[in-house]
């Protein structure tokens, strides 16, 4: 359906936990986030049910996110549920892939299409630094374990940190010559704890096409301008939240998981969506996707929401 805006919004993005097994330091507190009741956070039955009322809605490609989706207890019966809604063309799942060795071939066959794997550096000394826990070679392997599983077309996520990662950008970049991967470049976002970060920190990803001449345009796939470099199997996108104001092209909304509809990443406003069933909690969406704000302010200081990146889902 269209937003007040006229946007299409065809794209749900399903938090399925807060919790993560990582402490990435722009996303995190070093202690994690407090385990909230079992209660608050939206039961398996509960999140098909949101699926089903935004699918009712127009909605053709589900995302789920966290936190961490795969420690989600269930993750395998809520992927099933979602696969089964008809009219729903896409289920994907955005992860930081540590649990993929084990869990990759059990989410194709509960029916998860594509797969995102966030990866901010290819060097384990600095993946730990910046996980303050993650091990690079879990991730290396969960990659692996998604292509043998049957995944194509594997994204990698990328946040660009100044003063971090940006002497790997060519690293990362080499590997589209050999794998058909899409590596993802996304701008830092000034919310939760990287929220006060020194400027040098926030890069423009346009530094990119200005460092690889090489790289060629090929069409933009949803927010994402793409790239390619010649002969190269995979490809290179860029995600600028910062420096290119793409709200005008957003399709998606957000469901928290403790069941706030959220226009926006980055506004305030919520729409609590438990307690309604059916038509009613059609009609709830409905009305979220109706005060989607046009545009969020990220250009004119830090983000609005209170929330940080792993209480809503990237
Ligand atoms: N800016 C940009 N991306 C972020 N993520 C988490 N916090 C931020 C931020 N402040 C990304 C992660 C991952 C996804 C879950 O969200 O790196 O790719
Ligand atoms: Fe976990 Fe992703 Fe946040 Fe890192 S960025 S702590 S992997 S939710």
């Amino acid at each position: 359906m269209l937003d007040g805006c006229g946007r299409t919004i065809d794209y749900l993005r399903l938090s399925v936990t807060d919790l993560c097994n990582y402490r990435c330091r722009y996303c995190m507190p070093a202690e994690g986030v407090c385990k909230r009741p079992h209660a608050d956070i939206l039961s398996v039955e509960e999140l098909v049910e949101i699926g089903r009322a935004a699918v009712a809605c127009g909605v053709k490609k589900i995302r789920l996110t966290g936190g961490e989706p795969l420690v989600r207890r269930g993750i395998l019966d809520i992927c099933r549920g979602l696969r089964a809604i008809s009219g729903l063309e896409e289920l994907c799942l955005t992860t930081n892939g540590s649990l993929l060795p084990s869990m990759a071939a059990p989410l194709r066959e509960a029916g998860v299409d594509r797969l995102n794997i966030s990866l901010d550096t290819l060097r384990p000394d600095r993946f730990r630094e910046i996980t303050r826990i993650g091990a690079l070679s879990d991730v290396l392997e969960g990659i692996q374990a998604a292509e043998r599983a049957g995944f194509q077309d594997l994204k990698l996520d990328t946040v660009l940190i100044g003063g971090f990662n940006d002497d790997e950008i060519g690293d990362f970049l080499a590997l589209t010559m050999k794998h058909p991967w899409e590596v993802r470049f996304i701008e830092l976002m000034p919310m939760g704890p990287c929220a006060d970060w020194e400027k040098s920190c926030f890069l423009s990803v346009d530094t990119i096409l200005q460092r690889y001449s090489a790289l060629q345009q090929i069409d933009p796939q949803g927010v994402a301008r793409r790239y390619r470099l010649p002969g190269a199997k995979g490809t290179v996108g860029l995600i600028s939240p910062m420096s290119h104001d793409f709200c005008a092209d957003c399709r998606r909304i957000r469901v928290t998981a403790d069941g706030k509809l959220k226009g926006c990443l980055h506004s305030r406003e919520e729409l609590p969506l438990r307690g309604f069933h059916g038509k009613d909690l059609e009609d709830a969406i409905r009305r979220g996707i109706l005060q989607k704000p046009r545009r969020h302010h990220l250009s004119e200081g830090a983000s609005d929401t209170p929330r940080t990146m792993n209480q809503i889902g990237g």
